[in-house]
C-alpha cells in the first residue's frame, strides 16, 4: 500500500480528487467505484470543482456505489442514493444511465444482489474504487467477520456502526438494521483501490489496518493484499501510524525510484 500524509483535510481531499482526475483523463470510460460518509465529502467537492473550472469529463464513465441501507428509498434524505444526488452527480456531467446505487427497496435483496454483481462484470469490472473506513474497520458495510471472498450481499449492521451513523438520523432507533453492500471479495477485485481517512477518531482503526495484522476482524486490511492499494490520510488520522517517517520517505523520493525504472 502507498501511504500518502496530507497536513489537513482539504489537502487530503485534493490530492484524492486528484488521483481520481488523473484516473478519469487516462480512461475517459473509467468504471469508478464511490463511497459515502463524510469522509469523500471534500474530495466530491473538489471534482466538482474540477469539472466546473477545469472541464474535467465524467461524460462516459460509469459509476458503481458500495451500498445502501435496507429499506431506504433512493428518495429518502439518509439513502445513499440521496447522498451522491446531493453531494456528486448534481454537480458534474455523469450520464445517469450509467449510474449505479444499490436500491434499499428493492422487494429481492438476494436477486438485486445478483443484478449488481453481474451489471459490475459486464463492464469488465471497476477500474477504481474509492473507499472510506468505519469506526471497526469496515470497507462498504462489511462488518467484521465478513470473508474475503463475500460478494455483494445483505449484512446486518454491528451495534458500532448503527451509533456511528445515527448521527444522520433524528433517532437511532431510524437507522436501518440491514444494508446491501459490495462484499471484500467484490472490492478487492477493482484494478485500483483509493482509501481516504481523516480525523483522531480514525487513527486508531488507521493503524490498525495499515500495520497490523490482516484479519476478517477488520475487513480493511484485506488492502494489505492488494497489489494498487493506496491510502490518502490528512495528518491526525495519520497520528498513531509507527512508519510514519518511512511513508513519508517513499512519497518524497518518488521520483529517485521512477526514474531508476525509467518511468
Ligand atoms: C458507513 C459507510 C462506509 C463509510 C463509513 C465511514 O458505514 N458504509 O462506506 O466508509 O460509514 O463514514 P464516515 O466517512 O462518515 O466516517
Amino acid at each position: 500500500m502507498e501511504i500518502i500524509i496530507a497536513p489537513t483535510y482539504e489537502e487530503m481531499s485534493q490530492i484524492s480528487a486528484q488521483f481520481i482526475a488523473r484516473e478519469i483523463k487516462r480512461k475517459h470510460d473509467l468504471v469508478l467505484g464511490l463511497a459515502t460518509g463524510d469522509t469523500p465529502i471534500g474530495t466530491y467537492k473538489e471534482l466538482a470543482r474540477l469539472h466546473n473550472e477545469e472541464g474535467l469529463d465524467f461524460s462516459k464513465i460509469t459509476t458503481f456505489n458500495l451500498d445502501e441501507y435496507i429499506g431506504l428509498p433512493p428518495l429518502n434524505k439518509n439513502s445513499y442514493n440521496y447522498f451522491m444526488q446531493d453531494n456528486l452527480f448534481k454537480y458534474i456531467n455523469v450520464n445517469q444511465a450509467n449510474v449505479y446505487v444499490p436500491q434499499g427497496n428493492t422487494e429481492d435483496p438476494e436477486e438485486f444482489c445478483e443484478w449488481y454483481e453481474a451489471q459490475i462484470k459486464r463492464v469488465g469490472g471497476i477500474d477504481l474504487q474509492i473507499l472510506g473506513i468505519g469506526g471497526d474497520g469496515h470497507i462498504g458495510f462489511n462488518e467484521p467477520g465478513s470473508s474475503f471472498a463475500s460478494r455483494t450481499r445483505v449484512k446486518a449492521l454491528e451495534r458500532q456502526t448503527i451509533e456511528d451513523n445515527a448521527r444522520f438520523f433524528d433517532r437511532e432507533e431510524d437507522v436501518p438494521r440491514f444494508a446491501i453492500t459490495m462484499g471484500v471479495g467484490t472490492i478487492i477485485e477493482s484494478k485500483k483501490i483509493l482509501l481516504i481517512a481523516n480525523g483522531a477518531k480514525k487513527a486508531r482503526i488507521v493503524a490498525e489496518f495499515i500495520e497490523g495484522p490482516v484479519t476478517c476482524q477488520i475487513t480493511a486490511t484485506a488492502l494489505q493484499l492488494h497489489t494498487h492499494a493506496t491510502v490518502i490520510l490528512d495528518e491526525t488520522a495519520a497520528s498513531k501510524l509507527k512508519r510514519k517517517v518511512y511513508y513519508n520517505w517513499v512519497r518524497n523520493n518518488k521520483h529517485i525510484i521512477q526514474k531508476m525504472v525509467g518511468r
